[in-house]
Protein backbone atom coordinates (compact mmCIF):
# COMPACT_ATOMS: atom_id res chain seq x y z
CA UNK A 1 0.00 0.00 0.00
CA UNK A 2 0.96 3.53 -0.91
CA UNK A 3 2.57 5.19 2.12
CA UNK A 4 0.85 8.35 3.13
CA UNK A 5 1.84 11.71 3.98
CA UNK A 6 -0.80 13.91 5.20
CA UNK A 7 -4.36 13.20 6.51
CA UNK A 8 -6.86 15.66 7.24
CA UNK A 9 -9.47 14.12 9.39
CA UNK A 10 -12.64 16.19 10.34
CA UNK A 11 -10.59 19.34 10.66
CA UNK A 12 -12.73 22.22 10.84
CA UNK A 13 -11.88 26.12 11.59
CA UNK A 14 -13.93 28.73 13.00
CA UNK A 15 -11.95 32.01 13.20
CA UNK A 16 -12.41 34.21 16.16
CA UNK A 17 -14.75 36.90 14.29
CA UNK A 18 -17.21 33.56 13.71
CA UNK A 19 -16.45 32.74 10.35
CA UNK A 20 -16.00 29.23 9.50
CA UNK A 21 -13.66 29.32 6.49
CA UNK A 22 -13.08 25.13 6.76
CA UNK A 23 -15.88 22.20 7.30
CA UNK A 24 -15.10 18.65 8.24
CA UNK A 25 -12.30 18.02 5.62
CA UNK A 26 -11.30 14.99 5.58
CA UNK A 27 -8.03 14.19 3.28
CA UNK A 28 -5.46 11.51 2.67
CA UNK A 29 -2.31 12.55 0.32
CA UNK A 30 -0.13 9.72 -0.55
CA UNK A 31 3.36 10.22 -0.69
CA UNK A 32 4.89 11.54 -3.84
CA UNK A 33 1.98 13.24 -4.97
CA UNK A 34 1.18 16.21 -6.04
CA UNK A 35 -2.06 17.03 -4.78
CA UNK A 36 -4.01 20.53 -5.43
CA UNK A 37 -6.76 22.38 -3.48
CA UNK A 38 -9.15 24.08 -6.18
CA UNK A 39 -11.48 26.99 -5.40
CA UNK A 40 -12.75 30.00 -6.00
CA UNK A 41 -11.40 33.10 -3.59
CA UNK A 42 -12.28 32.90 -0.04
CA UNK A 43 -13.33 28.92 -0.36
CA UNK A 44 -11.07 28.15 3.17
CA UNK A 45 -8.01 26.96 0.86
CA UNK A 46 -5.36 29.09 2.11
CA UNK A 47 -6.89 28.15 6.07
CA UNK A 48 -6.27 24.70 5.14
CA UNK A 49 -3.15 24.90 3.92
CA UNK A 50 -1.93 27.05 6.66
CA UNK A 51 -3.49 24.56 9.38
CA UNK A 52 -0.94 21.69 7.31
CA UNK A 53 1.74 23.70 7.83
CA UNK A 54 0.76 24.71 12.12
CA UNK A 55 0.33 28.65 10.72
CA UNK A 56 -3.16 28.42 11.73
CA UNK A 57 -4.64 26.37 14.50
CA UNK A 58 -7.31 23.59 13.71
CA UNK A 59 -10.73 24.31 15.95
CA UNK A 60 -11.59 20.60 15.44
CA UNK A 61 -10.27 17.35 14.11
CA UNK A 62 -6.47 16.16 13.59
CA UNK A 63 -3.75 16.22 11.14
CA UNK A 64 -0.78 13.57 10.65
CA UNK A 65 1.81 14.32 8.90
CA UNK A 66 4.54 10.83 7.57
CA UNK A 67 2.48 9.03 9.90
CA UNK A 68 2.96 11.42 13.23
CA UNK A 69 0.09 13.26 14.67
CA UNK A 70 1.06 16.97 14.34
CA UNK A 71 -2.24 18.58 15.02
CA UNK A 72 -0.63 20.85 18.32
CA UNK A 73 3.26 20.76 17.08
CA UNK A 74 4.29 23.90 15.80
CA UNK A 75 5.66 24.79 12.02
CA UNK A 76 8.93 23.83 12.83
CA UNK A 77 8.18 20.16 14.16
CA UNK A 78 6.38 19.65 11.24
CA UNK A 79 8.93 18.55 8.67
CA UNK A 80 6.68 20.51 5.93
CA UNK A 81 7.61 23.47 4.01
CA UNK A 82 5.85 26.58 2.86
CA UNK A 83 6.30 28.51 -0.55
CA UNK A 84 4.29 31.49 -0.70
CA UNK A 85 3.31 33.83 -3.79
CA UNK A 86 4.85 36.84 -3.14
CA UNK A 87 8.64 34.80 -2.78
CA UNK A 88 9.51 36.67 -0.09
CA UNK A 89 13.27 37.00 -0.82
CA UNK A 90 15.94 38.47 0.92
CA UNK A 91 16.97 41.20 -1.31
CA UNK A 92 20.41 41.93 -0.23
CA UNK A 93 21.68 38.35 -0.30
CA UNK A 94 22.52 36.09 -3.38
CA UNK A 95 20.37 33.42 -4.90
CA UNK A 96 22.98 30.86 -3.16
CA UNK A 97 22.62 32.56 0.18
CA UNK A 98 18.67 32.71 -0.31
CA UNK A 99 18.71 28.95 -0.69
CA UNK A 100 21.21 28.43 1.98
CA UNK A 101 19.36 29.91 4.76
CA UNK A 102 17.33 27.36 6.78
CA UNK A 103 20.18 25.50 6.97
CA UNK A 104 22.30 28.07 8.10
CA UNK A 105 19.47 28.65 10.91
CA UNK A 106 19.67 25.03 11.88
CA UNK A 107 23.42 25.19 12.45
CA UNK A 108 24.59 22.88 9.55
CA UNK A 109 28.30 22.86 8.63
CA UNK A 110 29.44 24.82 6.06
CA UNK A 111 31.00 21.92 4.27
CA UNK A 112 27.19 20.40 4.61
CA UNK A 113 25.87 23.65 3.91
CA UNK A 114 28.16 24.30 0.38
CA UNK A 115 26.94 20.22 -0.73
CA UNK A 116 23.67 21.03 -0.44
CA UNK A 117 23.17 24.04 -1.65
CA UNK A 118 25.28 22.98 -5.08
CA UNK A 119 23.08 20.57 -5.58
CA UNK A 120 19.84 22.34 -5.11
CA UNK A 121 20.86 25.06 -7.73
CA UNK A 122 21.76 22.38 -10.19
CA UNK A 123 18.09 21.34 -9.43
CA UNK A 124 16.57 24.00 -9.88
CA UNK A 125 18.83 25.42 -13.02
CA UNK A 126 20.03 28.20 -10.98
CA UNK A 127 24.05 27.60 -10.93
CA UNK A 128 25.39 30.42 -13.23
CA UNK A 129 22.70 32.39 -10.87
CA UNK A 130 24.04 31.80 -8.04
CA UNK A 131 26.00 35.03 -7.27
CA UNK A 132 23.15 37.42 -8.04
CA UNK A 133 20.52 39.26 -6.56
CA UNK A 134 16.79 38.90 -6.87
CA UNK A 135 16.44 42.07 -8.59
CA UNK A 136 18.99 40.67 -11.26
CA UNK A 137 16.63 37.82 -12.05
CA UNK A 138 13.31 37.43 -13.71
CA UNK A 139 9.89 36.64 -12.33
CA UNK A 140 10.32 32.65 -13.35
CA UNK A 141 14.17 32.88 -11.89
CA UNK A 142 12.98 34.00 -8.68
CA UNK A 143 10.49 31.31 -8.39
CA UNK A 144 13.24 29.01 -8.43
CA UNK A 145 14.96 30.32 -6.12
CA UNK A 146 11.78 30.12 -3.91
CA UNK A 147 11.16 27.03 -4.86
CA UNK A 148 15.03 26.08 -3.95
CA UNK A 149 14.97 27.94 -0.34
CA UNK A 150 11.65 26.04 0.46
CA UNK A 151 13.23 22.55 -0.63
CA UNK A 152 16.86 22.78 0.88
CA UNK A 153 15.53 21.49 3.94
CA UNK A 154 14.57 18.41 2.52
CA UNK A 155 11.02 18.51 3.95
CA UNK A 156 8.40 15.31 3.82
CA UNK A 157 5.90 17.82 2.20
CA UNK A 158 6.05 20.99 0.28
CA UNK A 159 3.13 23.73 1.13
CA UNK A 160 2.34 25.78 -1.86
CA UNK A 161 -0.06 28.63 -1.85
CA UNK A 162 -0.29 30.35 -5.21
CA UNK A 163 2.68 29.68 -6.27
CA UNK A 164 2.50 30.64 -9.66
CA UNK A 165 -0.14 33.77 -8.80
CA UNK A 166 2.35 36.83 -9.61
CA UNK A 167 3.81 35.54 -13.33
CA UNK A 168 2.33 37.11 -16.33
CA UNK A 169 0.14 34.53 -18.45
CA UNK A 170 3.11 33.33 -21.07
CA UNK A 171 5.58 32.58 -17.92
CA UNK A 172 2.86 30.82 -15.92
CA UNK A 173 2.31 28.05 -18.78
CA UNK A 174 6.15 27.16 -18.63
CA UNK A 175 6.80 27.28 -14.70
CA UNK A 176 3.32 24.87 -14.88
CA UNK A 177 5.94 22.33 -16.88
CA UNK A 178 9.03 23.19 -14.61
CA UNK A 179 7.32 22.78 -11.20
CA UNK A 180 5.36 19.39 -12.14
CA UNK A 181 8.94 18.07 -12.95
CA UNK A 182 10.86 19.45 -10.47
CA UNK A 183 8.56 17.56 -8.36
CA UNK A 184 8.54 14.62 -10.28
CA UNK A 185 12.62 14.32 -9.73
CA UNK A 186 12.64 15.10 -6.14
CA UNK A 187 9.66 12.74 -5.86
CA UNK A 188 8.18 15.21 -2.79
CA UNK A 189 5.15 15.37 -1.41
CA UNK A 190 3.20 18.81 -3.27
CA UNK A 191 0.14 20.38 -1.73
CA UNK A 192 -0.87 23.69 -3.83
CA UNK A 193 -3.99 26.27 -3.74
CA UNK A 194 -4.68 27.66 -6.46
CA UNK A 195 -7.82 28.83 -7.90
CA UNK A 196 -6.99 28.56 -11.48
CA UNK A 197 -8.54 25.54 -13.02
CA UNK A 198 -5.74 25.36 -15.79
CA UNK A 199 -3.05 24.89 -13.06
CA UNK A 200 -4.57 22.51 -10.66
CA UNK A 201 -5.60 20.39 -14.06
CA UNK A 202 -2.66 19.98 -15.31
CA UNK A 203 0.10 19.89 -12.44
CA UNK A 204 -2.04 17.50 -10.06
CA UNK A 205 -2.34 13.83 -9.48
CA UNK A 206 -5.65 14.60 -7.66
CA UNK A 207 -7.60 17.74 -7.22
CA UNK A 208 -9.81 18.48 -4.06
CA UNK A 209 -12.54 20.87 -5.72
CA UNK A 210 -13.56 23.32 -2.67
CA UNK A 211 -16.38 25.49 -2.73
CA UNK A 212 -17.70 27.39 0.94
CA UNK A 213 -15.45 25.61 3.56
CA UNK A 214 -16.66 22.21 2.02
CA UNK A 215 -15.19 19.63 0.03
CA UNK A 216 -17.06 19.28 -3.31
CA UNK A 217 -15.18 16.14 -5.31
CA UNK A 218 -11.81 14.83 -4.44
CA UNK A 219 -10.38 12.71 -7.52
CA UNK A 220 -8.17 12.82 -10.40
CA UNK A 221 -7.87 15.92 -13.11
CA UNK A 222 -9.87 13.27 -15.22
CA UNK A 223 -12.11 11.83 -13.07
CA UNK A 224 -13.10 15.46 -12.09
CA UNK A 225 -13.06 16.49 -15.91
CA UNK A 226 -15.35 13.39 -17.05
CA UNK A 227 -18.01 12.90 -13.97
CA UNK A 228 -18.87 16.13 -11.99
CA UNK A 229 -20.05 14.62 -9.12
CA UNK A 230 -22.01 18.21 -7.85
CA UNK A 231 -23.59 20.99 -9.27
CA UNK A 232 -20.90 23.13 -8.13
CA UNK A 233 -18.44 20.88 -9.93
CA UNK A 234 -20.09 21.27 -13.35
CA UNK A 235 -19.97 24.53 -13.27
CA UNK A 236 -17.10 25.52 -12.13
CA UNK A 237 -14.94 22.70 -14.15
CA UNK A 238 -14.74 22.46 -17.46
CA UNK A 239 -17.57 22.79 -20.11
CA UNK A 240 -20.57 21.44 -18.52
CA UNK A 241 -23.83 22.18 -19.82
CA UNK A 242 -26.14 22.18 -16.71
CA UNK A 243 -29.54 20.88 -17.22
CA UNK A 244 -32.99 20.35 -14.78
CA UNK A 245 -35.68 18.49 -14.32
CA UNK A 246 -37.46 16.16 -12.56
CA UNK A 247 -36.44 12.73 -12.11
CA UNK A 248 -39.18 10.84 -13.41
CA UNK A 249 -37.97 7.26 -13.75
CA UNK A 250 -35.37 5.11 -12.85
CA UNK A 251 -33.77 1.39 -14.60
CA UNK A 252 -30.46 0.49 -13.11
CA UNK A 253 -28.00 2.83 -13.75
CA UNK A 254 -30.12 4.86 -16.21
CA UNK A 255 -32.27 7.40 -15.37
CA UNK A 256 -35.02 9.68 -17.52
CA UNK A 257 -35.56 13.28 -16.43
CA UNK A 258 -38.71 15.15 -17.99
CA UNK A 259 -38.21 18.63 -18.69
CA UNK A 260 -41.05 20.61 -20.81
CA UNK A 261 -42.87 17.74 -22.12
CA UNK A 262 -39.03 15.86 -23.15
CA UNK A 263 -37.56 12.91 -21.57
CA UNK A 264 -33.44 12.78 -21.35
CA UNK A 265 -32.00 9.58 -20.22
CA UNK A 266 -28.99 10.02 -17.87
CA UNK A 267 -26.25 7.89 -15.94
CA UNK A 268 -26.80 7.59 -12.68
CA UNK A 269 -24.03 7.32 -11.03
CA UNK A 270 -23.76 5.32 -7.32
CA UNK A 271 -23.81 8.46 -4.70
CA UNK A 272 -27.06 10.02 -6.50
CA UNK A 273 -28.65 6.36 -6.59
CA UNK A 274 -30.36 7.67 -3.51
CA UNK A 275 -32.24 10.86 -5.17
CA UNK A 276 -36.12 10.59 -4.98
CA UNK A 277 -38.20 10.42 -7.85
CA UNK A 278 -40.59 12.73 -9.16
CA UNK A 279 -37.73 15.75 -7.26
CA UNK A 280 -36.00 18.39 -8.89
CA UNK A 281 -32.40 16.95 -9.64
CA UNK A 282 -29.48 18.92 -12.41
CA UNK A 283 -27.52 16.98 -14.66
CA UNK A 284 -24.71 18.15 -16.48
CA UNK A 285 -23.50 17.24 -20.50
CA UNK A 286 -19.91 18.30 -21.53
CA UNK A 287 -19.41 20.25 -24.26
CA UNK A 288 -17.08 18.32 -26.32
CA UNK A 289 -19.80 15.21 -25.89
CA UNK A 290 -22.37 17.61 -27.77
CA UNK A 291 -23.05 17.43 -31.63
CA UNK A 292 -25.46 19.54 -34.17
CA UNK A 293 -27.26 17.66 -36.30
CA UNK A 294 -29.60 15.10 -36.41
CA UNK A 295 -28.30 11.62 -35.10
CA UNK A 296 -30.58 8.55 -35.27
CA UNK A 297 -27.73 7.37 -32.49
CA UNK A 298 -27.99 9.51 -30.79
CA UNK A 299 -30.73 9.34 -27.51
CA UNK A 300 -30.81 13.15 -26.52
CA UNK A 301 -31.76 16.02 -28.62
CA UNK A 302 -32.87 19.45 -27.89
CA UNK A 303 -33.22 22.36 -30.23
CA UNK A 304 -31.43 25.79 -30.03
CA UNK A 305 -30.98 28.90 -32.04
CA UNK A 306 -27.88 29.79 -32.58
CA UNK A 307 -25.89 32.83 -30.94
CA UNK A 308 -22.20 33.00 -31.35
CA UNK A 309 -19.25 31.01 -31.49
CA UNK A 310 -15.76 30.98 -29.13
CA UNK A 311 -12.58 29.89 -31.13
CA UNK A 312 -10.05 28.05 -29.82
CA UNK A 313 -7.84 27.12 -32.56
CA UNK A 314 -9.50 24.33 -34.73
CA UNK A 315 -12.05 23.76 -31.64
CA UNK A 316 -14.77 25.95 -31.44
CA UNK A 317 -17.49 26.26 -28.64
CA UNK A 318 -20.97 26.77 -30.32
CA UNK A 319 -23.49 28.32 -28.28
CA UNK A 320 -27.29 27.77 -28.93
CA UNK A 321 -30.20 29.16 -26.95
CA UNK A 322 -32.04 26.24 -26.36
CA UNK A 323 -35.19 27.85 -23.97
CA UNK A 324 -35.57 31.40 -22.83
CA UNK A 325 -32.07 32.16 -21.19
CA UNK A 326 -31.08 28.79 -21.56
CA UNK A 327 -27.90 28.26 -23.49
CA UNK A 328 -26.51 25.03 -24.41
CA UNK A 329 -22.31 25.16 -25.48
CA UNK A 330 -21.32 23.08 -28.12
CA UNK A 331 -17.62 21.84 -28.53
CA UNK A 332 -16.73 20.69 -31.82
CA UNK A 333 -13.60 20.44 -34.50
CA UNK A 334 -14.89 22.58 -37.48
CA UNK A 335 -12.64 24.01 -39.99
CA UNK A 336 -13.12 27.07 -42.64
CA UNK A 337 -14.61 24.98 -45.25
CA UNK A 338 -17.54 24.16 -43.08
CA UNK A 339 -20.60 26.80 -43.35
CA UNK A 340 -20.82 28.79 -40.74
CA UNK A 341 -24.41 28.89 -38.79
CA UNK A 342 -26.37 32.04 -39.22
CA UNK A 343 -27.67 33.98 -36.07
CA UNK A 344 -31.01 32.61 -34.78
CA UNK A 345 -30.48 29.65 -37.30
CA UNK A 346 -32.06 26.52 -35.62
CA UNK A 347 -29.91 23.93 -35.31
CA UNK A 348 -30.76 20.16 -33.38
CA UNK A 349 -28.57 19.06 -30.73
CA UNK A 350 -27.79 15.92 -29.91
CA UNK A 351 -26.08 13.73 -27.24
CA UNK A 352 -25.48 9.92 -26.54
CA UNK A 353 -27.24 8.42 -23.64
CA UNK A 354 -24.72 8.04 -21.31
CA UNK A 355 -23.44 11.51 -21.65
CA UNK A 356 -25.32 13.11 -18.91
CA UNK A 357 -24.36 12.35 -15.49
CA UNK A 358 -27.03 12.98 -13.00
CA UNK A 359 -25.72 15.83 -10.53
CA UNK A 360 -26.04 15.47 -6.44
N1 LIG B 1 -7.18 35.46 10.01
C1 LIG B 1 -8.46 35.44 9.66
N2 LIG B 1 -9.42 35.93 10.50
C2 LIG B 1 -10.72 35.90 10.16
N3 LIG B 1 -11.20 35.39 9.00
C3 LIG B 1 -10.30 34.91 8.12
C4 LIG B 1 -8.89 34.90 8.39
N4 LIG B 1 -8.25 34.33 7.33
C5 LIG B 1 -9.20 34.01 6.45
N5 LIG B 1 -10.43 34.34 6.90
C6 LIG B 1 -11.71 34.09 6.22
O1 LIG B 1 -11.84 32.71 6.00
C7 LIG B 1 -12.40 32.42 4.74
C8 LIG B 1 -11.45 31.57 3.91
O2 LIG B 1 -10.28 32.31 3.63
P1 LIG B 1 -9.05 31.70 2.84
O3 LIG B 1 -8.69 30.39 3.45
O4 LIG B 1 -8.00 32.73 2.77
O5 LIG B 1 -9.68 31.43 1.38
P2 LIG B 1 -8.96 31.14 -0.02
O6 LIG B 1 -7.51 30.88 0.22
O7 LIG B 1 -9.69 29.95 -0.57
O8 LIG B 1 -9.19 32.35 -0.87
C9 LIG B 1 -12.71 33.78 4.12
O9 LIG B 1 -14.04 34.09 4.40
C10 LIG B 1 -11.77 34.71 4.84
O10 LIG B 1 -12.28 36.01 4.87
MG1 LIG C 1 -5.83 31.93 -0.54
Amino acid sequence: MAQIDVVLEHVDKTFPGGTRAVRDFNAEIEHGEFMAMLGPSGCGKTTTLRMIGGLEEVTEGRIFIGGKEVTDLPPSQRDTSMMFQSFALFPHRTVAQNIEFSLKMQGVPKAVRDARVGAMLDKVELTPLADRRPHELSGGQQQRVALGRALISEPTVLLLDEPLGSLDYGLRASMMVELKKIQRELGITFVMVTHSQQEAMSMADRVIVMSDAIIQQTGTSREIYEAPRTRFVAEFIGKNNLFKGILASRSGSMAFVENGGHHYYVKVPDYAESLPLGEEVYFSVRADLMHTGVNEDMANHVEGAYVTSEFMGSLETDVFEVGKGLYVHVEQHRSTSDRSYEIGERQTICWSSDAGVLLV
